[in-house]
């Protein structure tokens, strides 16, 4: 089944969970698609994650796009998402625009995510006809701002907060929003109060829809964060079969 966005919002009224995984790439996308994941992000955690940054502040559009266009065309049925990397679209709803154009004019991509409250960033994108997707809590982005990598809304004032950032992004037109590193609990009184679904990481088991980053899932990245289960140790996999192949052409 084709996924969209309508799609998400009904499987929200249905009761029913879905699973998100972060892609890169044409083979990983086809590889997700298949299994039935049904939103493939293209994060800029490819910044880190592909490109060997040390965080997500330094990947560009011009970086991203490529990365848009391969998961793009890999995935039939999964929702493909490309994240708006840092720096294109903070600075007016002109910018959002610009950037949001090229997004889907030059990857394929079926919508965009941003981090924050921009809402009238979020409002002019989609009155443009792109859809977007949210993401509060700990925003990658601004880890330098947010003093590093830390659970938000603990406290009684920062969770109400993130709940009325998460109304607001909704009011603009957001067809999802990604909760990260927040308590589980406010994540499910978050998910309870929208009619948006909400996709967590790090969020605990009440949200909609669960999302990873694929190099964590997979077990391939050294840097995945305490709350990302591996799935299998492909990291381990890979150097074993380097080494096989290293090995057997030196034996001849
Ligand atoms: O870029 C990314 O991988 C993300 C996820 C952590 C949601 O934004």
């Amino acid at each position: 089944m084709k996924i969209r966005t309508g799609t998400l919002k009904q499987l929200k009224q249905d009761g029913q969970k879905f699973a998100c995984l972060t892609s890169y790439d044409n083979q990983t996308a086809q590889i997700f698609d298949q299994a039935g994941i049904a939103v493939l992000l293209v994060g800029d955690s490819a910044s880190n994650a592909v490109l060997g940054n040390r965080d997500t502040v330094p990947i560009t559009l011009d970086e991203m796009i490529p990365f848009g266009r391969a998961v793009a065309s890999g995935a039939k049925n999964a929702l493909v998402v490309l994240d708006l990397p840092f720096g294109s679209y903070e600075i007016s709803t002109e910018q959002a625009l610009e950037t949001g154009f090229r997004a889907m004019k030059e990857t394929g991509c079926a919508a965009v995510k941003l981090e924050g409250d921009k809402t009238a960033q979020i409002a002019a994108l989609v009155e443009a006809g792109i859809p977007v997707m949210g993401h509060v809590g700990f925003t990658p982005q601004s880890v330098h701002a947010l003093s590093g990598y830390k659970v938000q809304g603990r406290d009684k004032e920062g969770a109400s907060k993130i709940l009325d950032e998460c109304l607001a992004i909704q009011q603009a037109g957001a067809f999802a929003v990604v909760l990260e590193m927040v308590p589980a609990s406010l994540a499910s009184e978050i998910t309870r109060a929208l009619e948006i679904p909400t996709i967590g990481i790090g969020a605990g088991n009440g949200c909609d829809g669960q999302i990873l980053v694929w190099t964590d899932f997979a077990g391939l990245d050294t840097r995945s964060p305490s709350f990302s289960k591996k799935y299998l140790n492909l990291r381990e996999d890979l150097s074993k079969a380097a080494a096989s192949y290293v090995a057997e052409v030196k034996s001849s």
